[in-house]
């Protein structure tokens, strides 16, 4: 069989232990045709801060340790779903930063065949002191949760302090030389209205993307109302008042869950991630896998798939591969969060992963 495959020059002549990489197997693509090429990976459902649209204040039960995946046991999944083509990776969590020896990880994933984006999500706490080797270990782009810029707000919402420390690790990270930073703002009515301009200001200034991602029906005690939702639209009315039009950008990618405007004078670039308001679930290409080995094929998926039981089961590529199928070809067309038979999923956004 071996003759006929074609052969990386490159990799032949250095004589790379690795054979170049193939999508062997055709992609996962769901009922509706959508192409999944992209997972989410959870490392930890722990966190160093709670806030409210996440996690409970207290007594927060935290999975052991032996229920969460292993290093290796995370890249062979990754190994398993590259070869269907999954190209794009974001690790998050929890907060991904509290995993001990994340960069270990990323230097694992960074490697595997096919993957040719790897990201991750933080809410920037840990970041000063793990931007450097995160970006030594391959990690090419960041995105930072931060709400807002008055500690106040921070602390309303994070129930914490680290205002500070986050801006610390932005700081850290543009030092670091990431090249793409971009900053994500869960929009809350009644509590960050205020934050809009001068969170857009900062941007401006630091030359960071911003992202206004609307506040979802995934807090663990439960208290999200429609009424809660500052949608997109209001916040670009806001910016457009602050500093002028925003002319929207072209979609490269119409999977990309994020409309994208650039100020008319050029300076900083702002996305609305309008899940509420908007669904783009059409074009959802999305995947995710938990901390302890399930995989879910939408944030508001009531089901789950058992990957760790194959994983930890003496199961095969092959059986792992046809989890991941059957995981894809359930998937629903969309949330429904707006319908009146919607149901909320059980897990929170901390133990799903952003
Ligand atoms: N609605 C919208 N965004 C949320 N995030 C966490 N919970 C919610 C929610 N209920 C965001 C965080 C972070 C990313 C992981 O998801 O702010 O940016
Ligand atoms: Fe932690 Fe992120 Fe959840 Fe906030 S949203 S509590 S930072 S996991």
């Amino acid at each position: 069989m071996q003759g006929w495959l074609p052969v990386d020059e490159n990799t032949a002549r250095a004589g790379g232990p690795e054979a170049p990489f193939q999508q062997a197997e055709s992609p996962l693509v769901d009922a509706l045709g959508r192409v999944h090429n992209s997972l989410r990976i959870s490392v930890t459902d722990r966190c160093n801060i709670r806030c409210f649209y996440c996690m409970p204040n207290e007594n927060v039960r935290f999975k052991p340790r032996h229920e969460i995946l292993s290093f290796e046991e995370i890249e062979r999944f990754v190994r398993v779903v590259a070869r269907m083509g999954v190209s794009k990776l974001r690790l998050t969590g929890g907060e991904p930063l509290v995993r001990a020896n994340l960069p270990e990880l990323v230097r694992r994933l960074s490697a595997v065949g096919g993957i040719q984006d790897l990201a991750l999500t933080t809410n920037g706490i840990l970041l000063a002191e793990q931007a450097g080797e995160l970006q030594r270990a391959g990690l090419r782009r960041l995105n930072i949760s931060l709400d807002g810029l008055r500690e106040e707000t921070f602390r309303r919402i994070a129930r914490r302090d680290g205002l500070e420390r986050v801006l610390q690790g932005i700081f850290a990270a543009q030092r670091a030389g990431f090249e793409k930073i971009r900053l994500n703002a869960v929009a809350i009515r009644g509590i960050t209205e205020d934050e809009v301009v001068p969170l857009g200001e900062f941007a401006r200034r630091q030359g960071l993307e911003l992202r206004f991602i609307e506040f979802m029906p995934l807090d663990a005690e439960g208290n999200w109302q429609q009424e809660q939702v500052l949608t997109g639209e209001e916040i670009r009315a806001r910016l457009e008042d602050a500093f002028g039009p925003l002319v929207a950008i072209e979609r490269p990618d119409p999977s990309q869950p994020a409309v994208d405007y650039q100020f008319a004078d050029g300076m900083g670039r702002i996305g609305f991630i309008n899940p509420v308001s908007q669904p783009f679930c059409g074009d959802c290409n999305r995947l995710r896998l938990t901390a302890e080995g399930q995989v879910r094929n939408c944030l508001f998926s009531t089901v789950e798939w058992d990957a760790r039981a194959v994983l930890r089961g003496d199961g095969t590529d092959q059986q792992l591969a046809d989890l991941v199928r059957q995981c894809v070809a359930a998937k629903k067309p969309g949330h429904g969060i707006d319908s009146p038979v919607f149901v909320k999923p059980q897990r929170a956004m901390y133990q799903i992963g952003g």
